[in-house]
C-alpha cells in the first residue's frame, strides 16, 4: 500500500500558508484511492526534543563504549524513525523562520538522519531511503527569487535538500510560497495579487504532484 509521512510544522494555527498546501497534496494522495494511506504528524502540536544526546546521531553499533543512550530517548528516535521508514513518499511542511527552519522540524531531521541508519557509513552502504519521492512545501514572508539580491538568504529548503536528497538520496520536490506577508504589511500591499496567485498555483501544483507522484 502507497504510504505518505505528512509532516506540519508551522506555528501557525490560524491562517498557514504552508499547511494549506500540504493538506492540498494530502487530499490529492487520498483521492488515489482508499490504499493510498497517511500519517500525519504535527511537529508544532506535539514536538520532538531538541537531540538530547549526540551519540542518537549514530546507529547503536557505531556508538563508542561511552556512548550509552538514554532508553527513553532512543525509544523516541525509533519512533521517529520507523514512520520515515515505512513511508513510500515524505511531505514536509517547511515555513521559514529567520532565514532557517522552525526549530521543531530541525529536532525531527537531527532525530533522523543517523550514520549507519538512513545514511551510508563505513561498510553499511545502504541507503533505505533511496528513490523515494520527498516534497517539501516551504512558505516565507518575503521574497527569494532566484537571481535576485535575498536568492541567497534561503537557509530554510537548502538544507532540507541536503538531508532528504544528498544524504538519503531521495528525489527531492519543492513547492515555495513566497510573500505571504503581502496581507498584513502596508509596503506590500502592491504585491498581494502575487502573493495570492502564487499561493493558488502552490495549492494547484501540490494537488497534481499528488496524484501523478510514483510510489
Ligand atoms: C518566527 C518567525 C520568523 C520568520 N522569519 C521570516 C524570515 O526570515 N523571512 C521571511 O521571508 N519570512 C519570515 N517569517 C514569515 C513566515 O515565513 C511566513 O509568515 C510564512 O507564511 C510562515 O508559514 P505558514 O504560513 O505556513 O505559517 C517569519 C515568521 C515567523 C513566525
Amino acid at each position: 500500500m502507497p504510504h505518505l509521512l505528512h509532516l506540519d510544522s508551522s506555528a501557525d494555527p490560524r491562517s498557514s500558508a504552508s499547511r494549506g498546501v500540504t493538506a492540498a497534496f494530502v487530499q490529492g494522495w487520498q483521492a488515489r484511492g482508499a490504499e493510498f494511506t497517511v500519517t500525519s504528524r504535527d511537529l508544532q502540536a506535539d514536538p520532538p526534543p531538541h537531540l538530547p544526546d549526540a551519540a542518537l546521531h549514530w546507529a547503536p553499533r557505531l556508538r563508542t563504549a561511552e556512548e550509552v543512550v538514554d532508553p527513553a530517548a532512543e525509544a523516541q528516535q525509533q519512533v521517529y524513525l520507523d514512520e520515515l521508514l515505512a513511508a513510500d513518499v515524505l511531505l514536509v511542511g517547511a515555513p521559514m523562520y529567520n532565514w532557517s527552519l522552525p526549530s521543531t522540524l530541525k529536532a525531527w531531521v537531527d532525530h533522523v538522519h543517523v550514520l549507519g541508519v538512513t545514511v551510508p557509513f563505513g561498510d553499511f552502504e545502504a541507503r533505505p531511503l533511496a528513490g523515494r519521492n520527498a516534497v517539501i512545501v516551504s512558505s516565507r514572508g518575503a521574497s527569494y527569487d532566484a537571481g535576485g539580491e535575498q536568492a541567497s538568504w534561503d537557509h530554510t529548503v537548502p538544507p532540507l535538500e541536503l538531508v532528504l536528497g544528498r544524504s538519503f538520496g531521495m528525489t527531492v520536490s519543492v513547492i515555495t510560497l513566497q510573500l505571504t506577508l503581502a496581507d498584513r504589511v502596508p509596503a506590500m500591499a502592491d504585491l498581494r495579487d502575487r502573493a495570492a496567485a502564487e499561493a493558488d498555483a502552490a495549492r494547484s501544483f501540490a494537488q497534481e504532484l499528488a496524484e501523478r507522484l510514483t510510489t
